[in-house]
């Protein structure tokens, strides 16, 4: 009897424990993440850049020198960053197309519908080639599994695309895309917005609204612009955030993916075309126009109009939040918000 238990204890540890082990790495290595070696720059990276293109006697493009700055910034802020491991899943806003070799990082809010729209025609299944056609619910929900994501493939494929194809992102000055995601989602009463009143607007009241009404609280849907930024920057929030006000670098991982090229909305129509044409898809797909009712523009104005509520202190802290992401892609504080806070004292 008692060799019987001497026995399965031996099987037992013997056996159990290593499977048991082999399983854990082989899944926390294999399907959970997936580990992406920064590259390595020297010290003197913009200056080598300079000197390679005085060498060669061109003229770096405007595109190149965004690239150039932002492989800078993902040096000077790696230990910050810390994207040395990530998991797979936050591969999962990177669309990819195999036919035209693409990826393409899309930040909501920054042009991602009609760039969807770009995508979805290149597949190949819709039945026309004008974006016009290809309503907006339809290109998110409807027509969704005709786009694919990197975050569902495994780490070999996942680091061939990297490797292998031409990657773009598109972003836009961080406080105004803040501002537009806040104002699509808390600024009016819809039908696809009360998702968002329930879902955060709830709770945003709930937490920083001392005294707040029944009403309020049952319907989240009178979150004001101050309560939202202080859901954000509270040091104690468990959950991450939404796609839509989440930092850029958490969303693309730029200093993982390196992206080929970095377009802005600022010179979205321009920055698209160039992109198509890298992408060798001017045949098949045409970037919309912009309309008359230019967001950006529409935006920019208002941005004042609910910054001033917030205290400078408040204004330093989003600044200081979103700060990687105006490093990275080369923007500052916009000129409107200046007399807001002593930051440009520090720009
Ligand atoms: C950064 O932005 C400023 C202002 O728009 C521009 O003058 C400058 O050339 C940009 N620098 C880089 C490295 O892109
Ligand atoms: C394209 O047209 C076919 C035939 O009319 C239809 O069955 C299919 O659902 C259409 N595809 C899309 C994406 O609308
Ligand atoms: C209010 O919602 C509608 C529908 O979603 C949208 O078209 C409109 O731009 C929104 N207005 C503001 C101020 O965000
Ligand atoms: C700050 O600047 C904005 C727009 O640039 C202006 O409307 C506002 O009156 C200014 N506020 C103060 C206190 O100077």
């Amino acid at each position: 009897m008692r060799r019987l238990h001497t026995f399965i204890a031996i099987v037992g540890f013997g056996v159990l424990v290593p499977v048991a082990i082999t399983y854990y790495i082989w899944h926390g290595g294999k399907e959970h993440g997936i580990n992406v070696r920064s590259k390595q720059y020297p010290v003197e990276f913009m200056t080598g850049f300079t000197e390679t293109f005085k060498k060669t006697n061109s003229r770096p493009s405007e595109a190149d020198v965004r690239t150039f700055h932002m492989e800078k910034y993902c040096y000077k802020l790696r230990k910050q960053l810390q994207e040395e491991r990530v998991k797979i899943s936050q591969f999962k806003y990177i669309l990819y197309d195999d036919r035209y070799k693409t990826l393409f990082c899309q930040i909501p809010k920054v042009a991602s519908t009609n760039w969807r729209r770009m995508f979805l025609i290149l597949s190949g299944k819709m039945n026309t080639t004008d974006p016009g056609q290809l309503k907006s619910f339809d290109v998110h929900k409807t027509y969704d599994k005709h786009i694919k994501v990197l975050g569902d493939l495994n780490p070999e494929q996942i680091r061939y695309r990297l490797k292998n194809y031409f990657k773009f992102v598109i972003v836009r000055e961080p406080f105004e895309r803040l501002l537009s995601a806040y104002r699509n989602k808390f600024g009016n009463l819809s039908k696809s917005n009360l998702y968002f009143h329930k879902r955060f607007g709830r709770r945003i009241v709930k937490k920083y609204r001392p005294n707040a009404k029944e009403q309020s609280l049952i319907t989240g849907s009178d979150v004001t612009f101050g309560e939202f930024v202080q859901y954000i920057l509270d040091p104690n929030r468990k959950e991450p955030l939404n796609e839509h006000w989440t930092e850029y670098h958490k969303l693309c991982l730029p200093c993982i993916v390196h992206y080929d090229y970095i377009g802005k909305y600022e010179t979205l129509t321009e920055d698209s075309a160039a992109i198509i044409d890298r992408m060798r898809a001017s045949d098949v797909i045409e970037f919309p126009e912009r309309s008359a009712t230019y967001h950006h523009k529409k935006t920019e104005n208002y941005l004042y109009d609910y910054f001033k509520h917030l205290s400078p202190k408040t204004m330093l802290k989003l600044w200081k939040f979103y700060y990687p992401d105006f490093l990275l892609f080369n923007y500052t504080l916009p000129k409107s918000l200046h007399n807001l806070t002593n930051l440009a004292n520090y720009l």
